[in-house]
């Protein structure tokens, strides 16, 4: 990805799915003085995602998009973007897999968090997969998304422990939180 060059932000959209606690936490760091990115567009997959009360929260423009035929809401999607000037995607709770013609159309400029310690878990359940395997830590990743789902290169990860009690519950609140932390972390690595 190339380095910011004067002080204008990248225009970025958020791509979600769901609850949104990502998103919310990107629209923060994105006011920010030192944040390379402004996030100008919403993206949802379904007209129930909490997270597209952000849009009106936030005065952030939204779109939903019927992924029933992929091809079909991909092409929309992409001029959509191009109207609105996007060249930067982040997938935030995007439970969608995007075809690797609209990634190449894109130019690779999208990335994605996941919660895991990718390469391990790529896919849904992550947290019920660490506690059955009885690992000791578990965390979140930023990546390249590529066609092959959660495989892209890593930009960053965190990690921590698994405590004796914890459950696929209580993991997911915490590798959250930590999540919080990792994406605009991720953000400035890539752009500074
Ligand atoms: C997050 O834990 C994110 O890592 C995960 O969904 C949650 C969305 O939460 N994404 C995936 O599993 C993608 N494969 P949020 O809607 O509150 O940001």
């Amino acid at each position: 990805m190339e380095k910011l060059t004067g002080n204008k932000k990248i225009k970025t959209a958020v791509f979600i799915s769901g609850t949104g606690s990502n998103l919310k936490n990107l629209i923060r760091f994105s006011k920010k003085n030192n944040s390379p990115v402004s996030i100008d567009l919403i993206i949802s997959s379904s007209h129930l995602a909490k997270g597209l009360n952000y849009a009106n929260q936030f005065n952030i423009k939204k779109k939903v998009f019927n992924f029933k035929n992929r091809k079909n809401a991909e092409k929309k999607i992409f001029l959509y973007l191009k109207k609105n000037r996007i060249s930067f995607i982040c997938l935030a709770g995007f439970m969608k897999i995007l075809s690797s013609s609209f990634i190449k159309k894109f130019n690779y400029k999208i990335i994605n968090i996941h919660p895991s310690l990718l390469p391990k878990y790529k896919g849904l359940n992550t947290h019920e997969r660490a506690i059955k395997n009885k690992d000791k830590f578990t965390g979140c990743t930023v990546h390249y998304v590529t066609a092959r789902l959660d495989s892209g290169k890593v930009i960053l990860q965190k990690k921590i422990k698994i405590g004796a009690k914890d459950n696929a519950n209580s993991l997911a609140k915490k590798v959250l939180k930590l999540e919080h932390k990792l994406y605009p972390a991720a953000i400035m690595k890539i752009f500074y």
